[in-house]
């Protein structure tokens, strides 16, 4: 699948303006500053195609990217940001909350969750509302090149007991590094395994 091109489609700031449901559709969810575009850009092996920043509240809009005849992956802006103004949050919060759980296409969602600091109560949240709109989400551990050994065993068995509390979530947890390239091809797999 990832040998396909991949392009940007278009960014959305309300429900009425989301593409046709007419492909697979999987969406990176996450805090501010996780690193979804980071994750996107390491996925489709293309730098500056999601953009991704320092600053969080980069990414504001629902971004669509298109791989091949048949996919999109969606990059979407994070939660638990608050310096930004309240409105403007709030508006994103609203429109993620409406996308997550009322999107037909969509069939899994990767909640990527930052190695050096596990599940946080946004992360819940978030969990809870996939729940309750039963899609299936995956957690994905970001950023493992700054923890090592037992500090990572350590959020790793966190993100593990929290999981297991939700009847949406896919037990298998994906380690990532878009900075190293760790993980990134079993990732790929795992999206293109998905029909
Ligand atoms: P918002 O759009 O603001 O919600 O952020 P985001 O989740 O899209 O994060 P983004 O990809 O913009 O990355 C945030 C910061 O983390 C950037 O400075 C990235 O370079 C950095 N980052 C992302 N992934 C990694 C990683 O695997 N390792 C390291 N060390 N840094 C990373
Ligand atoms: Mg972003």
């Amino acid at each position: 699948l990832f040998a396909a091109p991949s392009d940007f489609l278009k960014g959305v700031v309300a429900m009425d303006g989301l593409p046709p449901a007419d492909r697979i559709e999987l969406c990176f969810a996450g805090r501010s500053n996780v690193g979804k575009s980071s994750l996107i850009n390491a996925l489709t092996g293309r730098k500056g195609l999601a953009r991704a920043s320092n600053t969080p509240g980069r990414t504001q809009e629902i971004n669509f990217f298109t791989i091949g005849e048949a996919h999109y992956l969606v990059d979407l802006p994070g939660y638990g940001y608050a310096n930004a103004p309240l409105k403007v949050v709030e508006k994103w919060q609203r429109l993620l909350r409406q996308y997550l759980s009322g999107r037909q296409s969509l069939r899994r969602a990767f909640v990527l969750i930052d190695a050096r600091h596990g599940i946080k109560a946004v992360d819940e949240e978030i969990m809870t509302l996939l729940d309750s709109a039963a899609v299936t989400f995956q957690a994905v551990l970001t950023k493992t090149d700054k923890v090592k050994g037992k500090d990572r065993e350590k959020v790793l068995a966190q993100v593990r007991e929290k999981l297991s509390a939700h009847p949406a979530a896919y037990p298998e947890i994906v380690l990532t590094s878009s900075e190293k390239g760790d993980g990134i091809a079993t990732l790929r797999a795992i999206i293109a395994e998905l029909e």
